[in-house]
Formats: C-alpha cells, structure tokens, sequence
C-alpha cells in the first residue's frame, strides 16, 4: 500500500494521544479467571437490531476501500457475510452503494456523513433503502475534519472517485467533500433521517452520557459509543473509559455498540462486560482486506472469534449475556 493510503488508514488526529488511550483503556482493566464454573462449551451467537450474528462483532464504516484491495468494499461486504456478520458501508464508500448490494446478500446497515443540502440527504437515503440496507449510522462526530497530519505530511490525496457522490470538482479531494458536510446536527437531524428513511438509526460518535439521552429522545435505536478511532478529537478519553457512564445513562432502552480500539478477543469480552451489547471492528478489518480481500476479513474475523470463545471458556462465561453480568476487576 503507498504511504499516503497507508497513513489515512493507521493514522489519528493531532498527537494522537487518543488513538493510542484508546488500546492503553482496555489495558487498565482485567478479566478473572473462572476456572471451577463447570461451563462450556461456548456460545457466541447474538443479534442486534432484529439481524443474529455469528458473534458480538460487526464491521465499521470505512471510506475509500479501494485502497486497500481491487475488490474494496465489495471484499469487505463479502468477507462479513461469509462470516456472519453485519457490514456498514460508508458514505464516502470508493463502490457504490448498489454495486455493494450486488455483491453480497449479507446484512448491511448504510452510514450517513448528513450533507448541508437536504436534497442529497434525502436521494442518499431512499437509495440506501431500495438497495436493501437496513439501518442507517448516522455518523455525528464529523462536523469537522480531525487533524490528521499523516495526510499534511503525505499530501495525501483520495486516489480513487467515492461510488456514492459523484460529483463535479469534489473528485478524490476529502477536504472539498467535507465542505458539503452539515455542521449543525442536532436532534432533530435523528428525527429526519428516521422519517426519511423509514430505517432503524443508529447513531454513531457518542460519547458523552447527554449526548446519549438526546440521541435517544430523538428516536435513536441504537448509539454507537466511537471517537471515530482516535480520528477525530485529539484528547479526548477512550470509548472504553466512558463506556460505563453510557451505559448507566442509557439503561438498556437501546443496545450499545462500542468500537474504537478493538484488537483481541480480550477486548471484545471486556467491552461487553463494561456495559456494550456489540463492537465495532476497524482498523482490524481493513487491514484483514488489504492481506486477503474477503477472505482476509474473514480471517480476522475468525481469528477475533476464537480467541473470544478461548476469554469466555477460561473466564467462566458461557454466552454473551454472561459476558455482559461479568464484573472486570
Ligand atoms: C473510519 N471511520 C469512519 N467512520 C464513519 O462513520 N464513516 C467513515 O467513512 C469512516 N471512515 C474511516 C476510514 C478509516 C480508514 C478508518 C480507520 C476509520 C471510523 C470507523 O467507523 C470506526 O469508528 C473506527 O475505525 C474504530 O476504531 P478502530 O477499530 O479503527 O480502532
């Protein structure tokens, strides 16, 4: 992969202090061993939003696949149905959205950077709803680009066009497509991307408990508790450090998906105890698609499963549901 593909990928913002708390939080935390519980053999299945999973684990999205693989987003879709699981496909995706669909069957939810203008809003969601999507991630920790100087540095430039907005003179330029962003997001954008679409809206870069109840009141049905990867705001505290405050504010009206950081099984299993019913995978699965196209996802997948079926067999947990009455120490 060139380096300026390879620096969007793996970088953060500013100093990246966030990027890194975000591995260094799960590490402060540690799971007891069970070993006198008699349980097993483990089961992983779960489901979120009406759709079962293989196991607590969706896939993020992610922009601009094609740089990592010929078959970008396609590979990617692929690689989580192959391992039953659900996909999100980026708004800033390098296929379309219909061509995705084409590719693979498996359950997709649709993200939405929202744009300024309502018209794009709505063409975007009646296109994600008739491709077959469904749930929307409605992304609200982008109201700005972070400050990635990997970028500066690389002078990186989007190589490939976005599937989804073809536009004239936003070609691979992020920066001109950010300016189409909407600025104002506020309660009432959950409350139009709910009725203009008619989907489950799942609201994505939370991590204040406030912000939680006011995604809520608005008719979330579910919060994605992300700093976008240590992406976004430099210094501002791991998704697993305000997990448990979420959580409390939440108090199980909706589920919770936790990403941000997820690496091992270990981590899977301690997000679920802290107070998540799902994670997010990044990073992890874009790297998994640039080594092997849909089977390297699947790979990482598979490898993320069983190290989780391993956690839970060796800390006494039999299923999800006892992963989450677990208390880390
Ligand atoms: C992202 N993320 C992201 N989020 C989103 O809502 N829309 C997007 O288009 C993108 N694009 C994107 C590109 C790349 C290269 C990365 C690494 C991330 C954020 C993503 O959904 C997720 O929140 C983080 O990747 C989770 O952190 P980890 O697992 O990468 O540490």
């Amino acid at each position: 992969m060139p380096e300026g593909g390879f620096g969007y990928i793996a970088g953060g913002a500013g100093d990246e202090w966030t990027l890194r708390e975000n591995r260094a939080a799960f590490e402060r935390k540690q799971i007891m061993p069970r070993v006198l519980t008699g349980k097993g053999p483990v089961d992983l299945s779960s489901q979120i939003l009406g759709i079962s999973i293989s196991s607590p684990v969706v896939i993020c999205p992610m922009g601009g696949q094609g740089l990592a693989h010929a078959t970008a987003e396609a590979g990617m879709a692929m690689g989580a149905a192959a391992s039953n699981t659900i996909m999100a496909l980026s708004t800033v995706s390098t296929l379309s959205m219909e061509q995705v669909a084409t590719a693979s069957s498996g359950p997709k939810w649709f993200q939405l950077y929202l744009q300024a203008d309502d018209g794009v809003n709505r063409d975007l969601l009646r296109r994600a709803k008739a491709a077959g999507y469904r749930a929307i991630v409605l992304t609200v920790d982008s109201t700005a680009t972070g400050n990635r100087e990997a970028d500066a540095r690389n002078n990186f430039v989007f190589p490939l066009p976005f599937g989804n907005l073809v536009r004239k003179g936003t070609g691979g330029d992020i920066h001109a497509l950010n300016a189409k962003f909407a600025l104002n997001i506020n309660p009432r954008s959950i409350e139009f991307v709910r009725n203009e679409s008619g989907l489950p809206v799942i609201v994505k870069g939370i991590s204040h408990p406030d912000d939680a109840l006011l995604a809520i009141n608005a008719g979330a049905a579910a919060i994605q508790v992300s700093n976008h990867g240590g992406r976004q705001l430099d210094g501002s505290p791991a998704t697993f450090t305000v997990l448990p405050a979420i959580a409390k504010a939440v108090d199980r009206k909706v589920p919770i998906i936790l990403d941000s950081g997820v690496r091992r099984g270990q981590d899977v299993f301690k997000a679920l105890a802290f107070g998540a019913d799902v994670v997010g995978l990044g990073r992890a699965a874009y790297y998994g698609l640039a080594l092997g196209g849909w089977k390297g996802v699947r790979s990482v997948l598979e490898l993320l499963n069983k190290e989780l079926s391993m956690v839970m067999q060796l800390a006494g947990a039999q299923t999800v549901e006892d992963i989450k009455r677990t208390a880390l120490v």
